[in-house]
């Protein structure tokens, strides 16, 4: 098929290309660095240069393709994970995920493309007992971060899943980790937790669910490829609490056991944010994935052998 892929070149981009390649798709990808176009080419993938804000450059590049599908991936994040960077990144990435990806969107549009993935977030479902499911009500009523995060999923969303005449595919990912993540060990977080500086807060009772980067890719392909419209959460098999997956990672890492801050200190040092991630946040099922993407994840890296630290 051919697949135009926004966000080709980030943390998911980079192994999806790999994968669509793979599977012998035709690639078309857009950024906005005639270097990385560079790579791209060289890899036998068709760049296209534009700037996703520039509405007009984004339809002709879409139109210009072609393509059957169109993945959008498009994040504007920062290389370190904490409560600043993340507050600092905030209004441009709520702005390329709703006003790029609307461009993106109605370029699609115009150019009758058939069906459109594009990235959503598996962490916010609060389900009553048990694991979150596509159809569990979000976390409207969270933290200010986390709720405005919904609001803006929520939004993106619907807007595709109402779009006629277009099969839309949400992905909600799980944590990324993998190479190129905040959770690789050359990654932000892991650089904190060897300086004691990635705390369990309170009890550590909240939930992530992980995935793969690469096991995210082959999901995204296969969802291409065969998903039905609509949502589909992509997750490991095994949400973890903080307290179990911090404390395994830091062991993997031959770094020091975290520290354990109140749940009042966590407030003052990092806001109502950090303490919903971790000790309130719920863990996402993927059952609909499994069943109907044939989605075999791998196991969390660091839990499979935490005896012996192995990425230092
Ligand atoms: N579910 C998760 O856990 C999750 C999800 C997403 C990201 N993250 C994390 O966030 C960190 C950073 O993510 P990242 O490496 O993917 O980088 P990023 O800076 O968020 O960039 C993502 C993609 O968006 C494209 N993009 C950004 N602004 C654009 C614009 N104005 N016009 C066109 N394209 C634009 C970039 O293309 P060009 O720069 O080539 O133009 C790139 O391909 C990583 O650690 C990753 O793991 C986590």
């Amino acid at each position: 098929m051919k697949i135009f892929v926004a966000g080709a070149t980030g943390a998911i981009g980079r192994p999806l290309i790999a994968q669509l390649l793979a599977k012998e798709h035709d690639v078309v990808a857009l950024t906005r660095s005639p270097e990385r176009a560079k790579v791209l080419a060289e890899q036998g993938v068709e760049p296209a240069i534009a700037d996703v804000f520039d509405g007009e450059a984004v339809k002709a590049a879409v139109i210009c393709a072609q393509p059957e599908v169109v993945i959008e991936q498009l994040t504007s994040l920062p290389k370190t994970y904490t409560g600043e960077s993340m507050s600092a990144a905030a209004v441009l990435n709520t702005r390329i995920r709703k006003e790029g990806g609307a461009n993106v969107l109605a370029a699609s549009q115009a150019a009758g493309v058939r069906r459109y993935l594009r990235q959503s977030i598996a962490f916010w479902g609060v389900p009553d007992t048990g694991l979150a499911d596509e159809e569990t009500p979000l976390a409207f009523d969270a933290s200010p971060a986390v709720a405005a995060d919904v609001r803006t999923v929520i939004e993106i969303e619907r807007r595709l899943l109402e779009t006629p005449n277009l099969e839309g595919i949400i992905l909600r990912y799980g944590f990324f980790y993998g190479s190129g993540t905040w959770f690789a060990p050359d990654g932000d977080v892991a650089q904190q937790v060897r300086q004691q500086q990635f705390p369990i807060v309170g009890n550590g009772e909240g939930m992530w669910s992980w995935l793969h980067i690469e096991d995210a890719a082959i999901a995204t392909v296969a969802a291409a490829e065969r998903g039905n419209p609509g949502i589909y959460l992509i997750t490991g098999d095994r949400p973890l609490k903080v307290r179990e997956w911090l404390s395994a990672f830091a062991r993997w890492l031959n770094a020091p056991p975290p520290p354990q801050i109140s749940v009042e200190d966590a407030l003052q040092t990092g806001g109502a944010d950090a303490v919903y991630y971790g000790t309130q946040m719920r863990g996402a099922s993927n059952a609909k994935a499994k069943r109907e993407l044939n989605f075999q994840p791998r196991p969390l890296e660091w839990m499979v052998d935490t005896a012996v630290g192995r990425a230092s």
